[in-house]
C-alpha cells in the first residue's frame, strides 16, 4: 500500500521548519533558525514574520528535496495552528493553505503543543526504537510552556498542571539576562553549571497546592540575592559564575521534578515523556535517568531536533489526523492562545 505522505509546517515562533513524513517514518526537518533577535535579548514579534516570510519558500523546498518527494506526491499539508505568535502563524497558515489549495490536498492544523507530545512517536525508522504507550505523563517545559500533560491517546490529551506565570525555560533566559549572559541564556546557564557547585546558594522555591508551577518567584529571589551580594562585591557575579549556575539550574530541576513524581505516584503513570526546548538541559535528563531508576519509570526523551520547535512533530501529528480524517477548512483562522 502506498505510504502516506505529509508535510509539515512550523512557524509559530522564532524557527521556520519544514518536514516531510511518510507513514510515521521521517524523511526530512529542516529549520531555519532566525539569528536577528540575539542583540535583543528575546523574540522580536515582527522581525520574526518578516523572517519566517523569508524563510518558508526555501524550507519547505528544501524540505522536500532531502525527503526526494515531488510536491505532486504529498497527501497533506500539515500546520501549526497554535498557539503563538499571531504574525509568524499567519505566514505558514497562509503558505500550507495556498499549497494545499493548489495541490487539491487536504489540510490540517495541528495545535502546537500536541505536536510537542507527539513528537514522541517519530520513527527514524530504526531498529530498537520505543515509544511511549498510554497513558502516558508528558513534561513540557519549553521558553514559553512549562506543562504536564496526561496523555490518554494520540488525540485525548489533558493538561494537569502548568505555570501560573513564567515558563521554566523563561525563568533561565530571565536570570540569564541579569547575569548579562547571552540570548537565549538556557544552554549558557547549562553549560556553566557543569563546573559549578549546585548545593553553593539556596534560592526560593515556590509553595503551590496540585501539579501547578511558578517561576516568577525564583527569578525574584535570583535578581534580589544578586543585587545584595553586588553591594558588597562589585564582581560576585563574575567569581560565582559556575555556582550561580549550578545551585539555579538545581532549583528550577528539583521544581519541575517535584510535581511530577507526584503526578506520576498519585496518578499511577510510570510512563514518563519530556518535551520543549529545556529538554536539551543536562541536568533535567540526568534527573529524568535518577528518577525512572528509583521509581522503575519507563523514560521516553526525543533526539533534541524534536524537541525544541520543529515541523518534524508537526507532521506526525498530522499523520494521526489524517488516519482520522480529522481535516481543516480553508476558511480556519491562527490562534495566539489555545489550550492542547
Ligand atoms: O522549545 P523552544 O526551542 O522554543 C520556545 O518555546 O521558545 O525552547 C527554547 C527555550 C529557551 O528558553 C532556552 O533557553 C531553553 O529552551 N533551553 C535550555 C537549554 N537549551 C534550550 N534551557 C536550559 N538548558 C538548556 N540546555
Amino acid at each position: 500500500m502506498k505510504p502516506i505522505i505529509i508535510l509539515g509546517i512550523e512557524s509559530s515562533c522564532d524557527d521556520t521548519s519544514a518536514a516531510v513524513i511518510s507513514d510515521s517514518i521521517l524523511l526530512s526537518n529542516v529549520i531555519a533558525n532566525q539569528q536577528v533577535h540575539s542583540s535583543f535579548g528575546g523574540v522580536v514579534p515582527e522581525l520574526a514574520s518578516r523572517a519566517h516570510q523569508q524563510n518558508i519558500v526555501p524550507v519547505v523546498g528544501e524540505a522536500l528535496r532531502r525527503a526526494h518527494i515531488d510536491r505532486h506526491d504529498l497527501d497533506a499539508v500539515a500546520f501549526t495552528r497554535g498557539p503563538g505568535l499571531i504574525g509568524s502563524l499567519l505566514v505558514g497558515t497562509s503558505f500550507a493553505k495556498g499549497l494545499a489549495q493548489s495541490l487539491n490536498i487536504p489540510l490540517i492544523d495541528v495545535n502546537h503543543l500536541q505536536g510537542h507530545v507527539l513528537a514522541h512517536f517519530i520513527s527514524e525508522g530504526k531498529a530498537g526504537e520505543h515509544f511511549p504507550k498510554f497513558p502516558f505523563l508528558c513534561l513540557l517545559v519549553s521558553g514559553g510552556n512549562s506543562q504536564i500533560i496526561a496523555v490518554h491517546d494520540f488525540d485525548k490529551m489533558e493538561i494537569i498542571g502548568q505555570t501560573i506565570d513564567d515558563a521554566a525555560g523563561e525563568a533561565f533566559d530571565k536570570c540569564a539576562k541579569v547575569m548579562n549572559l547571552p540570548y537565549p541564556g538556557g544552554p549558557h546557564i547549562d553549560k556553566l553549571a557543569r563546573s559549578g557547585n549546585p548545593k553553593k546558594f539556596a534560592f526560593a522555591k515556590p509553595n503551590i497546592k496540585g501539579y501547578n508551577y511558578s517561576f516568577s518567584g525564583l527569578k525574584t529571589s535570583f535578581l534580589y540575592f544578586l543585587r545584595d551580594n553586588i553591594l558588597e562585591n562589585n564582581d560576585f557575579i563574575a567569581q560565582n559564575i559556575n555556582d550561580l549556575c549550578a545551585s539555579l539550574q538545581a532549583t528550577v530541576v528539583s521544581i519541575l521534578m517535584e510535581k511530577l513524581v507526584l503526578a506520576s505516584q498519585r496518578l499511577q503513570i510510570n510512563e514518563i515523556a519530556l518535551a520543549g526546548g529545556v529538554a536539551a538541559n543536562s541536568a533535567l535528563r540526568n534527573a529524568f535517568a535518577h528518577y525512572a531508576e528509583k521509581y522503575r519509570w519507563n523514560i521516553f526523551i526525543p533526539p533534541l531536533a524534536y524537541t525544541t520547535d520543529n515541523a518534524a512533530m508537526i507532521a506526525m501529528a498530522g499523520y494521526f489526523k489524517y488516519l482520522r480524517g480529522n481535516f481543516c477548512s480553508l476558511t480556519e483562522v491562527p490562534y495566539a492562545r489555545v489550550a492542547i
